[in-house]
């Protein structure tokens, strides 16, 4: 089927690693299978205009920032556009607009990565999908994923499922190094399940991801780390589906700080929390304590930090991170986010 042009506009979400992926071989596989919690307010909304041409030599794209020209995302386009191009074929038979902006602020020290990339993938699948008719959702979903990946590793956790795990895993049926799976045993004690991010810092990231995952070649913890992290997410499993919350905050606890500790021993070697992270965990832990209430935190590769709670106890937790969190955040600014369920077509 010949289509001559359209627009197609997609939301995708973040997500937050509870066993994190850090380490990657040729062709973002990763060194270790994750699994996330997608997010639901902190997006990307991205829309994707069409026109037929005459086949080019290069690909044929213009780029929208909140409506504006932005020329600085080319290259990252450019490339991902080159990595994706075998499975999209058509891509040099249009020219495109991309038009993209965020729900969450600029610069906030949010990675838009995950979601930008996501909600690219879904975009160019739409297309796919009407030039190729009859696909299901679940190849949908799926090419999606494995797209959404060559752009950003950890985006292909993006696009379908409020649990998504990715990367080969022994007792994963179904799982997989080159997109994401939904895990769909998710306990009702994590229904709605909170996550409240604590803007510490929101200067531009001190190590890129890529460089990031680079330190973990050649580390000298790396084999027990990826060993570490199929344990783990052999155990989260379980947690999740039986509701153990006061397991989930130990071990994803542990998964945040591990994190940290690839990178503090890595060389070079960088310590990404600032005082305020410090500050930040130490009251959640005495509230913890004192209130028997399971939350708990997590880290990305950064100093901002994920405050994670079971719904029924958000009004007290809201009211301990206005009163005492709140003073280590930059600007007081922080993003009240949930679980979410992916990508949406708009
Ligand atoms: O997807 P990338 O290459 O930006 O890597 C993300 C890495 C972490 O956010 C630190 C962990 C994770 O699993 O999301």
């Amino acid at each position: 089927q010949t289509v001559e042009k359209g627009r197609f506009q997609w939301s995708a979400p973040s997500n937050i690693a509870l066993v994190k992926y850090w380490g990657k071989k040729e062709n973002q596989i990763p060194a270790n299978p994750s699994i996330s919690f997608t997010l639901k307010n902190c997006k990307t909304i991205t829309s994707l205009s069409f026109s037929k041409i005459e086949k080019r030599e290069n690909f044929s794209f213009d780029l929208l920032f909140e409506g504006k020209p932005k020329e600085s995302f080319r290259p990252k386009i450019q490339k991902f556009l080159e990595r994706v191009e075998v499975y999209l074929p058509f891509l040099k038979d249009y020219h495109f607009t991309i038009d993209t902006q965020n729900t969450f602020p600029h610069s906030s020290g949010i990675a838009s990565s995950a979601s930008g990339m996501a909600a690219l993938a879904v975009n160019f699948m739409s297309l796919e999908k009407l030039l190729n008719s009859g696909m299901t959702d679940e190849y949908f979903n799926q090419k999606a994923s494995f797209l959404a990946r060559l752009g950003s590793g950890s985006a292909c956790r993006s696009v379908k499922g409020e649990v998504v795990i990715w990367g080969n895993h022994q007792e994963t049926k179904n799982s997989s190094d080159l997109f994401g799976v939904e895990f769909s045993m998710l306990h009702s004690n994590f229904k709605n399940y909170q996550d409240t991010i604590l803007l510490v810092d929101k200067g531009e990231k001190q190590v890129s991801s890529t460089l990031g995952h680079d330190l973990m070649n050649g580390h000298p913890f790396a084999e027990k780390r990826f060993e570490q992290a199929h344990n783990n997410l052999s155990k989260i499993k379980t947690i999740l589906a039986n509701g153990d919350l006061n397991e989930f905050v130990n071990l994803v606890e542990s998964e945040a700080l591990t994190l940290h500790a690839m990178m503090m021993t890595s060389m070079p070697y960088f310590i990404l929390m600032k005082p305020n992270t410090l500050e930040i965990i130490n009251k959640i832990w005495k509230f913890r304590e004192a209130t028997s209430i399971p939350v708990c935190f997590t880290l990305d590769a950064g100093a901002n930090v994920h405050v994670l709670y079971p719904e029924n106890v958000s009004v007290e937790v809201l009211q301990f991170i206005k009163n005492e969190l709140v003073v280590h955040c930059q600007n007081e600014q922080y993003i009240c986010d949930e679980i979410g369920k992916g990508a949406m077509c708009l």
